[in-house]
C-alpha cells in the first residue's frame, strides 16, 4: 500500500515534534515541508527525508495530508486553503483567534468527507486520560479548581504579539478552555476578570465557568506567573474524594477522610507520550486510514475558540457570557 503523504507548513518547535513522531509511523512519509523561512523547513525536510517546497499551495497540492504548524493568526487561512483542495488537515490550537474564523473553518470542514483534527493534545495525554476514567467512576465530581500559568510571553518572540498569537488565551489558556469541555462538559455561562501587568495585553485571568449539568469550576490563567512546577493543575472534588494533575507528570486521587491517597506517574513516559503528542498524530492516521471521524473535530476547535472569545468579552463589558 503506497505511504500517506503528509506534508508540514511550519518548520519550528512544534512542526519538528510532529515530525519526528511521523517518521516513526511506517504508514505515512513526510513527502514536504514549508516555511516561511526556507533555512527552517531545509533543516527539517534533511531530518525527515522530505522535499522542500517554496509555497505553501504548492506543498497542499502535492501531499495527502497536511500539518498546520504556523503561528495562531495564519491557521485560518491555511486550514480553508487545505480544506478546499480536499486534503486531510491536522490543525494546531488554536483552530482560529477569531469567531467569525472558526464558524469559516467549521462550516468549511463539516460537510467534507476529509479528516479535520485540532491539536488539543492534552485530551490524549495519559494523565488527562485517566482523570477521565476516574472522573467517570465512583462519587461523581461537583467542582473544580484548574491553574494554568504560563512563565512568560518572551519564548517563541512571536508570543509577545497579541497580532500573531491573537491574544494569551488564544496561545496559552485555550487548551484548558479545551479540557473542561473534554472532562465535565458543555458551559452554559462564564464571568471573568481580567489585568494586565507585565504585558499590553491583558496577562491575568480568574475565570468562573457554570455547567449544562450543574457542575461548576474556577479557572486561573496568569501570563508570567513563572516556570514553577506545576504550571498546569486540575483539582477535582467529589464526595470525600479529590483528584489533582501536576502538569502531564502525574495524578493523584485521595479516598475517604483518613489522608490515604494513591499516585499515578508517568515519569517512564517519553515527553512525546507524556503530552499525548505520539497518540494525537496515531490518531490522526487512523482516522485517515479507516474513514473515522476524527477524534478532535472542527467543533471542538471552533468551541474552544468561543469560549475564549467569550472571556475576552466577559472581562471587557464586566458582564457574565451565556451560552444558548
Ligand atoms: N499543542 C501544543 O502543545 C503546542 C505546543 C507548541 C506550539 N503549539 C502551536 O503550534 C504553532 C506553532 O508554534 P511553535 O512553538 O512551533 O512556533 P515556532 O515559532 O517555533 O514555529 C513556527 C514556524 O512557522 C513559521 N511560519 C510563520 N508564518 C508562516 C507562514 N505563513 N507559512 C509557513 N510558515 C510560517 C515560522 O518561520 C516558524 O518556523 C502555534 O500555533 C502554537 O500555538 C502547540
Amino acid at each position: 500500500m503506497d505511504k500517506l503523504k503528509i506534508g508540514i507548513i511550519g518548520a519550528g518547535y512544534i512542526g519538528g515534534l510532529h515530525a519526528s513522531v511521523l517518521v516513526l509511523d511506517d504508514r505515512v512519509a513526510i513527502a514536504g515541508v514549508y516555511d516561511v523561512i526556507a533555512e527552517r523547513a531545509a533543516k527539517l525536510a534533511r531530518s525527515s527525508g522530505a522535499t522542500v517546497f517554496d509555497s505553501a499551495d504548492r506543498l497542499i497540492d502535492s501531499v495527502d495530508a497536511v500539518y498546520i504548524a504556523t503561528p495562531n493568526t495564519k491557521h485560518t487561512e491555511l486550514a480553508l486553503a487545505a480544506i478546499a483542495k480536499g486534503k486531510h488537515v491536522f490543525c494546531e490550537k488554536p483552530m482560529a483567534t477569531a469567531l467569525d474564523d472558526a464558524r469559516a473553518v467549521l462550516d468549511a470542514a463539516r460537510p467534507s468527507e476529509t479528516v479535520f483534527q485540532v491539536g488539543h493534545n492534552r485530551r490524549f495525554a495519559p494523565v488527562y486520560q485517566t482523570l477521565k476514567r476516574m472522573i467517570s467512576e465512583g462519587s461523581a465530581p461537583h467542582s473544580a479548581h484548574i491553574k494554568m500559568n504560563r512563565g512568560e510571553l518572551i519564548e517563541p518572540e512571536w508570543v509577545r504579539d497579541p497580532q500573531v498569537t491573537g491574544g494569551f488565551l488564544y496561545e496559552t489558556t485555550i487548551h484548558m478552555f479545551d479540557m473542561v469541555r473534554f472532562l465535565f462538559g458543555e458551559v452554559i455561562r462564564l464571568d471573568a476578570i481580567g489585568t494586565s501587568h507585565e504585558y499590553p495585553e491583558t496577562d491575568d485571568f480568574s475565570v468562573l465557568l457554570t455547567f449544562e449539568s450543574g457542575f461548576h469550576a474556577t479557572l486561573a490563567s496568569s501570563a508570567d506567573a513563572g516556570w514553577m512546577f506545576p504550571f498546569e493543575r486540575v483539582e477535582v472534588f467529589c464526595h470525600h474524594r479529590t483528584i489533582v494533575t501536576r502538569e502531564m507528570e502525574s495524578i493523584t486521587c485521595s479516598e475517604g477522610l483518613d489522608g490515604r491517597s494513591i499516585t499515578h506517574s508517568m515519569h517512564k513516559l517519553s515527553k512525546e507520550e507524556k503530552w499525548g503528542y505520539t497518540q494525537e498524530d496515531r490518531a490522526f492516521v487512523d482516522a485517515i486510514l479507516s474513514g473515522a471521524s476524527a477524534a478532535v473535530t472542527a467543533t471542538d476547535g471552533y468551541r474552544s475558540v468561543e469560549l475564549v472569545d467569550a472571556c475576552y468579552r466577559a472581562v471587557r463589558t464586566c458582564e457574565p457570557v451565556r451560552f444558548a
